[in-house]
Parts: C-alpha cells; sequence; structure tokens
C-alpha cells in the first residue's frame, strides 16, 4: 500500500471498483469568504440505471453541523457516497461545488486530499493492513498534498514525520478512548460494530477534514461510547469545519448540537429547519410527513409507498 492509494482502498473495500479517470481541473476557485464551503444544488444521481437522488439541493458552511434524517431507503447514504465520489453512482444532473469548485469529475482520493471525508454506515475489512499503517499512509497522502498546496500558493506546510504521526495518533486514540492495541490490528477485521465506528472516527481526527460526512456513526455505539464519540466529534469540530451528520434518533443530536436539521424523503430534501425539528420528529414519526410529501408529488397510494418508504 502506498500513501496515494491508502485513501483509494476506502472505497475499493465497500466495492467501488476503479475510479473514474480524473480529468485536470482548470475550474478557478471564487473568493472562499464569499462562497459557501459545501454547495449540493438540483443533484440527480442514479445506480444501475434506477434515480435516487432527485433534485437535492444543501448547502453547508464552515462551522455548521448539519443533521440529515429520513426513513430508510431515501437515499441519504446515497447522498453521502455521491458527496464523497462513489463511483458506482452517476450524477445525471445538479452540481457540487467545494469552495466554489466543481468536484463532480474529482475521484473519491482526490476530493480526501482536499479535506472531505465520509465515515461509512458499513465499514468494511480491509485485510493484511494494520490500522496505523493504513492511518500513517492516508495521512501522509493528504498532509502531502496539502504541503503540495501550499508550496504553490506561496506558503508551507510540512508532510507529517513518522515520530509526528505517532505522536498524533496516540493523542487522538487516547481522545476516543481506543486502546492501543488496535493500531496493530488489521483495519475492521474482528472489531466489534461499535469498534468500527470508533474506527472511523480516529481516521476523521487524523485527516483533520474540512467537512465530514458522517453515517449513522451512532447506529450500533452503547450508551457509553456514544458520549465518547460525540465528545471526539465535538472536540474536532471546530469553526472551520462543517459537518453532516446523518442519524435516525435525536439522541445523538443531544451530544451533538445541530445548527440545521434536513429531513430525506424519496431523493429529496422535504423538509428543513432548526434542531426542534428532530423533536418533532421523533414525537410524530414519518408519517404525516410522508402524506404531505405524496400529496405535493401528486402520487398514489401505490406510488407513495415505493417512493417515500
Ligand atoms: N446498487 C443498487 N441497486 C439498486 N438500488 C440501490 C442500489 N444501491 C442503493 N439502492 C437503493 O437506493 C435507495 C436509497 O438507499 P440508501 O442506502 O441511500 O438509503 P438510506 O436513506 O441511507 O437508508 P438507511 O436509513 O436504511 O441507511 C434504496 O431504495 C436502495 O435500495
Ligand atoms: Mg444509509
Amino acid at each position: 500500500m502506498t500513501a496515494d492509494n491508502a485513501l483509494r482502498i476506502r472505497f475499493e473495500r465497500i466495492g467501488c471498483g476503479d475510479a473514474p479517470a480524473r480529468e485536470d481541473d482548470e475550474e478557478t476557485m471564487s473568493d472562499a469568504t464569499t462562497t459557501p464551503m459545501f454547495e449540493i444544488e438540483n443533484l440527480h444521481a442514479s445506480i444501475e440505471d434506477k434515480e435516487i437522488l432527485k433534485g437535492v439541493n444543501l448547502t453547508i458552511n464552515k462551522g455548521e453541523v448539519h443533521a440529515l434524517m429520513g426513513p430508510n431507503g431515501s437515499g441519504k447514504s446515497t447522498l453521502a457516497y455521491v458527496l464523497a465520489g462513489h463511483p458506482s453512482y452517476e450524477v445525471t444532473e445538479g452540481s457540487i461545488r467545494f469552495n466554489g469548485e466543481d468536484i463532480l469529475e474529482m475521484d473519491p482520493d482526490l476530493r480526501a486530499r482536499k479535506g472531505i471525508f465520509l465515515a461509512f454506515q458499513y465499514p468494511t475489512v480491509i485485510p493484511g493492513v494494520s490500522m496505523a499503517n493504513f492511518l500513517r499512509m492516508a495521512v501522509t497522502s493528504v498532509r502531502n498534498s496539502r504541503a503540495e498546496e501550499a508550496a504553490a500558493t506561496g506558503g508551507s506546510a510540512q508532510p507529517i514525520t513518522p515520530r509526528e504521526f505517532r505522536r498524533l495518533m496516540k493523542e487522538k486514540m487516547a481522545l476516543l478512548k481506543m486502546d492501543d492495541s488496535f493500531a496493530t490490528r488489521y483495519l475492521n477485521e474482528g472489531f466489534s460494530g461499535g469498534e468500527k465506528k470508533r474506527a472511523e472516527i480516529l481516521q476523521m481526527a487524523l485527516l483533520e477534514p474540512t467537512v465530514a460526512i458522517l453515517d449513522e456513526t451512532d447506529s450500533g455505539l452503547d450508551i457509553d461510547a456514544l458520549k465518547v464519540v460525540s465528545e471526539g466529534v465535538n472536540a474536532l469540530a471546530g469553526p472551520e469545519m462543517g459537518v453532516l451528520l446523518i442519524t435516525h434518533y435525536q439522541r445523538l443530536l443531544n451530544h451533538i448540537k445541530p445548527d440545521f436539521v434536513h429531513i430525506m424523503m424519496a431523493g429529496r430534501i422535504v423538509q428543513e429547519g432548526g434542531p426542534e425539528l428532530a423533536h418533532e420528529l421523533e414525537a410524530k414519526g414519518y408519517e404525516t410527513l410522508r402524506a404531505d410529501v405524496a400529496a405535493h408529488l401528486q402520487l398514489d397510494a401505490a406510488e407513495l409507498l415505493a417512493a417515500t418508504s
């Protein structure tokens, strides 16, 4: 494994196959002070000719925490994959801009190097690769890339030294209350559900992304682990970072306070609000909303279930 393929390997393990060839990007960067950090506009995406995302609009700015909720099968993980560049999904319409730059043609590892991180709903095993080795390669790839970018723009940033990496990994593992023995184990092999989720957040902690998409990181965590992981996320998220938290449950949002809550149904965001929306949802469930959405989309009963279940 090399630093260059460390980031890609995560996607290959979830069955993405080869990432499409990256085209040299000649887009000009817009002024970051006036440009939204992460801007998703009218996003339509399909897999195997089945349209899953049907016009998603979402903007995440620096320092904001957005929660994305919605019934099973509504398209939340699909959105997460499409944002991270999973090559099995085809974007058929719309745009994704990161700091003003169109990222649709970028492969997953370039997106990761630019600062987009996805914690998978179902992290997979990477046999034969120890967690420490994997993380060192992934961090090296991101740091090298940042150092090159800084050099190109006249600044300076250093690639990470092995010693610095060891210190950083120890520090972040302590933050997430992970036993040192995890460092030498093969990534996710034999990890319990909760340990896998913690390992995803450790990756986030080391990669220091600009935007973190956490897909049901709370599922499978026991009550104590939920607290530790949430505290970890809160410690990492700061004014420079945007977070998209995909979750089914309000309880995560008691620990990580969202600024905005979005509800997805049938491949669209159908309702948005503040943290109170998650409480409302917890109390009422999706039924009323489902009926409203179906009426709005002018679907009959059978189509309704198919489109919003
Ligand atoms: N490879 C595929 N082929 C056909 N349909 C697919 C494929 N991948 C995803 N889908 C469908 O896309 C829809 C959205 O799935 P997605 O995983 O995004 O839902 P979700 O909102 O994350 O659900 P959950 O809350 O259960 O995690 C589902 O109906 C799913 O069956
Ligand atoms: Mg999902």
